[in-house]
């Protein structure tokens, strides 16, 4: 049996963990998916993780579960009304993304208490976008990011 997600706050991530966390941040099939693809140096890893320490509106989590080092999921824009939530699996593991989605809506509307969740995905992830929409969320407008669609969802609390 799965025993329940574990998250660590990226501010308090040991050096490895945060090593380990670039490392799939930068990694191919992942940075592909973000609006800053470029590589991500540890130097700009580091003081990105610092400058969390000092921030209300933006939370970044480690995500475990049985031990092991499934993801990470982050809350950005952070107000009381609502907030955006962005995610990637560890490339090593398969299968993880419907945990990473039910941890990081049940810490939204749960411990944060929104009432919406927003969420932009390249139309072209559709991997990504499936899981949003498995998830209860709806397009609610489209936009361009990179040359490329960008599809913007959202999920209100009584919708979920
Ligand atoms: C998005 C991500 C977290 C999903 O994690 P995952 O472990 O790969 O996801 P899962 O294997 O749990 O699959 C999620 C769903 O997508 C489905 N899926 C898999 N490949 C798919 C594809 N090519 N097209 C459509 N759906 C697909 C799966 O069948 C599953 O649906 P199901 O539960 O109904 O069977 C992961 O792929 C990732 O980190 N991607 C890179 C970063 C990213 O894109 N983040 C989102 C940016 S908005």
């Amino acid at each position: 049996m799965r025993d329940s997600a574990v998250l660590i706050d990226f501010i308090d991530l040991t050096l490895k963990e945060k090593e380990k966390v670039l490392s799939w941040r930068n990694h191919p099939d992942i940075k592909k998916w973000m609006y800053n693809d470029k590589d991500i140096t540890l130097k700009e890893h580091l003081e990105f993780i610092e400058s969390l320490k000092s921030r209300v509106d933006k939370r970044y989590f480690l995500v475990q579960q049985n031990d092991e080092d499934i993801g990470v999921i982050d809350l950005t824009n952070i107000t009381s009304d609502d907030l955006e939530i962005g995610l990637y699996a560890n490339p090593s593991q398969r299968g993880v993304g419907n945990i990473l989605m039910r941890v990081i809506i049940d810490y939204s509307f749960g411990k944060l208490h929104v009432k919406k969740i927003f969420a932009e995905v390249f139309s072209e992830n559709s991997k990504a976008s499936h899981l949003y929409q498995k998830h209860g969320f709806s397009q609610v407008n489209k936009k361009n990011m990179n040359g490329k669609e960008v599809l913007c969802m959202e999920l209100k609390n009584e919708n979920r």
